[in-house]
């Protein structure tokens, strides 16, 4: 009996009934926690989508890529910083929105897709994910992407749509058929692949405007909390006329030389949520004439090629927050975190070929 008292924590001479009222609690919390493990990992429901399989799908569409990303794998690191204006204050208590705060910065721009040797091209995909570094090791880490709204609603839509996708070895393209059935059992995703294809396509990255596509909730220091979503949007006109094409890495390349020149800015917009407004569904876009309000101005200020150390080794995982930001109820939030963790891990523990993307000698700093 002393024994037990010690492994469970109570005190000497506690009453047996008392003692077995507490092993009980112990072993719910136990199960408890056993259960938890045994769903995350998809044991007690076999036919489940896990974060495994997510991933075992990315490489089966785009064949194995060791050491890369599994999505997004073309890419080149980012440094810079953000400036905050003060006007997020009211909306979010997270350190970085007080007015006057500049915060360090650094990112990643990539091409959407799990090939890191495709050549760019004008239409693909392009993003960018920030790690904002706040005092006290906070962190706000997000991902965001050139498109307007995004093209699944549902982690199970975006499974589908990756086989859907798969290019056909005989012609190069999704096969029609697949495509079309696919379209016909997600009609949100038929809308928003119109919406995505009337966008403006602009030069580059620099020109590039920035979604953050998921709904978040951002809580004030009063504890109102409100639902949001965020873009950057670049200063100046976008150039739409898009640099002679040709080269690999044309679009990386002309990026770089960019930052080599000067830095290029950004103005952080958050949008708020009316009442009504889909917070659970990223493929529809929320009325234009929603409030957004102009938090503050991210700069970037130069580039470097992935490396040990650097931006290669982030997980930007949209889950990692800062107190005063919060999740929404939009199913792929936690879908991406649990992949993003997996992609994480298993390129983690392979070797590193080296990034097709060089970059260019810039004057910011990049670690
Ligand atoms: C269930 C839906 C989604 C899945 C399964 C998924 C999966 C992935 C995976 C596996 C990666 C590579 C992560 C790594 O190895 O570090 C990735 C990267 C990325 N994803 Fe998603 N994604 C999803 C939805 C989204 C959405 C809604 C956005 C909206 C903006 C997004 C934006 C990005 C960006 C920007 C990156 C590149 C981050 C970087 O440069 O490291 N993804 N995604």
């Amino acid at each position: 009996m002393a024994l037990l008292n010690t492994l469970i924590g109570a005190p000497p001479g506690m009453p047996a009934r008392t003692l077995l009222v507490r092993l009980a609690a112990i072993g719910a919390v136990l199960a408890g926690s056993a259960g938890t493990f045994a769903y995350v990992g998809g044991w007690l429901s076999p036919g489940a989508l896990t974060p495994a399989r997510v991933i075992d799908r990315f490489e089966e569409v785009n064949g194995p890529h060791p050491g890369f990303r599994r999505n997004h794998a073309k890419g080149l690191c980012v440094a810079g910083r953000f400036a905050s204006n003060g006007a997020g204050a009211r909306l979010s208590k997270a350190g970085l929105f007080a007015d006057g705060r500049e915060t360090p910065v650094e990112g990643r721009v990539a091409l959407a897709g799990g090939q890191p040797y495709a050549a760019d091209a004008e239409a693909t995909v392009r993003s960018l994910a920030l790690r904002f570094r706040l005092p006290d090791g906070e962190e706000w880490r997000t991902g965001m992407n050139n498109i307007p709204v995004f093209p699944v609603r549902t982690p199970e839509a975006f499974y589908e749509q990756l086989l859907a996708a798969k290019p056909d070895p005989a012609t190069g393209k999704p096969d029609p058929e697949r495509m079309r059935a696919f379209a016909a059992a997600h009609p949100e995703s038929a809308t928003a692949a119109a919406v995505i294809k009337a966008r403006t396509i602009t030069a580059g990255f620099a020109d590039s405007t920035y979604w953050g596509l998921n709904a978040f909730r951002f809580v004030a220091a009063d504890g109102s909390d409100r639902a949001v979503r965020w873009a950057v949007v670049p200063e100046g006109p976008a150039q739409t006329v898009p640099a002679a094409r040709g080269d690999r890495n044309d679009l990386f390349d002309a990026f770089a030389a960019t930052l080599a020149q000067g830095p290029r800015r950004w103005h952080l917009l958050v949008t708020v949520a009316g009442p009504g407004d889909p917070v659970a569904d990223a493929t529809r876009p929320w009325p234009a004439e929603r409030e957004s309000v102009d938090v503050g101005t991210l700069t970037l200020t130069g580039t470097a090629p992935e490396a040990a150390g650097n931006c290669r080794d982030i997980n930007f995982d949209p889950l990692v927050l800062p107190d005063g930001i919060a999740p929404s109820d939009d199913p792929l939030l936690s879908a991406r975190s649990a992949a993003y963790s997996r992609s994480f891990t298993r390129r983690s523990g392979e070797e590193k070929p080296p990034s097709a993307v060089a970059g260019a000698p810039s004057r910011g700093e990049v670690r």
